[in-house]
């Protein structure tokens, strides 16, 4: 039996010996872009200004413009190395991580200007026990499943942008690299889910979300945000409705495409595609988290009683009347949202005195 297992051994380490061996021979198939890098090499000898160094931001701009007329196409794979990519390097952890963060931090400060200058914006009368019901619960599940998606993404994601940065200093390399490697698995696998959600929100809320004539109201007199006044309207005043088309569905969409080209790599899209992606995410992301801080602060402290609507479905009848007077009296007449919004006049044309009740924008009272 012994001998038998000595042999055993020496086999196994002759294996092992040869395979190192082995590993250590070129391999004579592998297609590293040779000849391609020497003509890139030799372009650059030729033309007039050198290359620029590695922290150049122009460094590999000719590689990256070849790469963008499909010079490597299907054959990514075997690009070893791409000198485009320090070009993209450069710009996302420079300019474009500077301008992200200035962005958002920007919008933290205006959040706290407004509540600091505007303060709450409350409702004029007393509660008056009357409850209305404003959310079923598919849209307020809806609504959690996606805003608690985007909280989860846009942590993660700002971890992933500036992590190294802001954490490193603070925590060290190795829990960093725990964090980091928890955080990027959660951001690709939620991702998709926040996409089926904001499809979701999407059809749920698009009808009550479409601009009517009233809308300009809101916008001329800035939401009455500066006058403390309540401008009439229906069942979404404008500045949601912005918030419904420019942020859940314009940059929802940006989000989402880029998002998909940078989760899914291997459906052949090249690193110049990656990069280009990695840009719009970037951008996207910033834009859209800057927004959503001004949306969770009207939707909490802002705007008393508007987090109870999401959370339990149902607002008083005062608050009602303040903020969505129009969709209040759309209720009490037992019409259909929206109904009303269209027997408001163009505000530069206040229904003349005397008018029929219908003609008088039902927000408005004298
Ligand atoms: C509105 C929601 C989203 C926000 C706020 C967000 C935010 C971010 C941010 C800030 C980054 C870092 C960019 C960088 O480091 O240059 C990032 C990376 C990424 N995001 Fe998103 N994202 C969102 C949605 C999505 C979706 C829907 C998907 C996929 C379907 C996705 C997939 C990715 C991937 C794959 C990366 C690269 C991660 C890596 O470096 O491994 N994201 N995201």
């Amino acid at each position: 039996m012994r001998p038998f297992i000595l042999r055993l051994l020496i086999a196994l380490s002759m294996a092992l010996s040869l395979s190192t061996a082995w590993a250590g021979v070129p391999n004579n198939r592998a297609e590293p872009a040779y000849a391609e890098e020497q003509t890139i090499l030799q372009a650059e000898k030729d033309s007039r200004s050198p290359q620029p160094g590695l922290a150049d931001k122009d460094s590999g701009r000719v590689h990256m413009d070849r790469h963008y007329l499909g010079q490597y196409g299907q054959k990514e794979g075997t690009v070893i190395v791409q000198r485009g990519g320090n070009q993209w390097r450069v710009l996302r952890n420079g300019p474009l991580a500077m301008l992200s963060g200035t962005v958002l931090v920007l919008a933290l400060l205006a959040v706290f200007l407004v509540a600091k200058v505007v303060g709450k914006i409350k409702a004029d009368e007393p509660d008056t026990g009357r409850r209305i019901q404003r959310f079923t619960d598919w849209e307020r599940h809806v609504h959690w499943a996606t805003a608690i998606t985007f909280i989860i993404l846009a942590v993660t994601g700002l971890v992933i942008l500036f992590g190294k940065k802001l954490l490193i200093p603070l925590v060290g390399h190795d829990v960093f690299a725990f964090i980091a490697y928890i955080f990027k698995y959660l951001h690709n696998f939620v991702g998709p889910l926040f996409i089926v959600c904001s499809v979701l929100m999407f059809f749920t809320f698009l009808r009550r979300n479409f601009f009517r004539r009233i809308d300009w109201l809101w916008f001329r007199k800035a939401g009455g945000m500066l006058t403390h006044e309540h401008v009439p309207a229906g069942f979404f005043n404008a500045g949601e409705k912005s918030w419904f088309w420019l942020g859940v569905t314009l940059l929802g969409l940006v989000m989402s495409i880029s998002g998909l080209i940078l989760d899914f790599v291997s459906f052949g899209q090249t690193r110049y595609v990656l990069q280009v992606a990695n840009y719009l995410h970037l951008l996207g992301a910033t834009f859209y988290i800057a927004a959503a801080m001004g949306h969770i602060y009207i939707g909490t402290w802002g705007t008393p009683g508007a987090y109870h609507a999401m959370r339990h479905g149902d607002v008083d009848e005062s608050w009602a009347r303040a903020h969505h007077g129009i969709w209040l009296d759309e209720v009490k007449a037992g019409v259909p949202v929206g109904t009303f919004d269209k027997r408001v006049p163009p505000p530069d044309h206040p229904p003349p005195p005397g008018a029929a009740p219908g003609n008088v924008p039902p927000g408005v009272r004298p």
